[in-house]
């Protein structure tokens, strides 16, 4: 039996009345999805400045809140969609996975009281394409039945070890697919990995420098726990013209590791982050804009082959096709940025 749809029906609105789901991601800033457990006063209190801060907004009704405020924070998540302009940012809600006594309800009541403003929901736990499958037929009803205009778009969180194995199909499993985060708490728990962290290295996981002949101390480097889930994921996303992300680093109290990991998923190529604590929007925003001298560098590239092909040196370094690329890709980025971000403009000089 075929596992998807024919090209001909792949694109065809589940339900009738549904919106036709979109050929092409909309072109959007989502350096940092910013995570706040919607029925908390004092977070919506402080929501204007908020969402006038992040590329992302994302209420939270999945782990983290208790089960006895389960429904509160998704009445808190309709409330606050219902009382604010989200303007260029987006609005995203996470909620309870497909196997909780939650999730029917999530969907139906935010779909129903908040669906033309939800730009994006995020399923936890995601273990392969059945599950987006499931999502993608419930959300279409619902779309249908309240008359939304636009597709309401699906994000998986990659944290078991089945998702994992499955990441290519649950990548491609329906055109209402917006990206991939890495879920990193969970996935350790699911495959058993020995570390209580939320993200980030482990100190006891590195390499041992060779003993050197004489004696002496040897050198252990750490090394990434989380390189080959998130390079699987990158390739299986940018393979469906998807997004992918790096998902949360729980420790508030170290700043420099929390950089230093986003920072590796932006090289490896996410495009973003989640914010768990107000003080890593900024980290996002440092670690998924580019850097102003690799722009300056890659715009000299751009400019020493205006049709992108034949080969250039530019102090000492080659370029050729394949650089140009990659200076776009750096280039289109800053764009990106510069529209949203006037002090980076000018770092960018454009
Ligand atoms: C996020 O949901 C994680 O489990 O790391
Ligand atoms: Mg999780």
């Amino acid at each position: 039996m075929p596992a998807t749809r024919t090209p001909a029906r792949f694109y065809a609105p589940l339900a009738i009345g549904a919106p036709e789901p979109l050929r092409q991601l909309p072109v959007r800033l989502e350096r940092m999805i910013h995570f706040v457990p919607p029925h908390n006063p004092k977070i919506r209190a402080r929501l204007p400045e908020t969402i006038a801060g992040v590329d992302v907004l994302l209420g939270n009704l999945e782990d983290a809140i208790a089960a006895d405020e389960k429904e509160a924070a998704r009445r808190g998540f309709i409330e606050m969609a219902q009382q604010h302009e989200f303007g260029a940012t987006g609005l995203w809600v996470r909620i309870n996975a497909l196997n909780s006594p939650w999730a029917l309800d999530d969907v139906v009541e935010i779909v129903a009281s908040a669906g033309p403003k939800l730009d994006v929901v995020m399923l936890p736990k995601v273990e392969g394409p059945w599950d987006i499958h499931y999502l993608d037929q419930l959300l279409a009803q619902l779309e249908a039945r309240h008359r939304i205009g636009r597709p309401i778009l699906i994000h998986a969180i990659l944290e078991t070890a089945e998702g994992v194995s499955n990441v290519e199909e649950i990548a491609a499993a329906s055109p209402r697919m917006h990206g991939m985060s890495l879920g990193p708490a969970d996935l350790a728990a699911s495959r058993g990995m020995k570390t209580t962290r939320v993200g980030g290295g482990h100190p006891a996981y590195g390499v041992l420098a060779d003993a050197a002949p004489g004696g002496g101390a040897r050198a252990h480097h750490q090394q990434d726990l989380w390189h080959y889930t998130v390079a699987r994921m990158v390739d299986a996303c940018v393979r469906n013209g998807i997004k992918p992300f790096y998902g949360p680093f729980g420790d508030f109290s170290d700043d420099a590791a929390c950089e230093s990991q986003f920072r590796n998923a932006f090289l490896m190529g996410c495009v973003g982050a989640w914010s768990l604590h107000p003080k890593q929007i900024g980290t996002a925003k440092r670690v998924f804009s580019p850097d102003p001298g690799e722009v300056a560098f890659a715009r000299r590239i751009l400019a020493a082959m205006p049709d992108g092909t034949g080969a250039v040196m530019i102090d000492g370094k080659m370029q050729d096709d394949a650089t140009w690329k990659q200076a776009k890709v750096i280039v289109d980025l800053a764009r990106l940025v510069a529209e949203k971000d006037p002090g980076l403009a000018a770092a960018y000089a454009f």
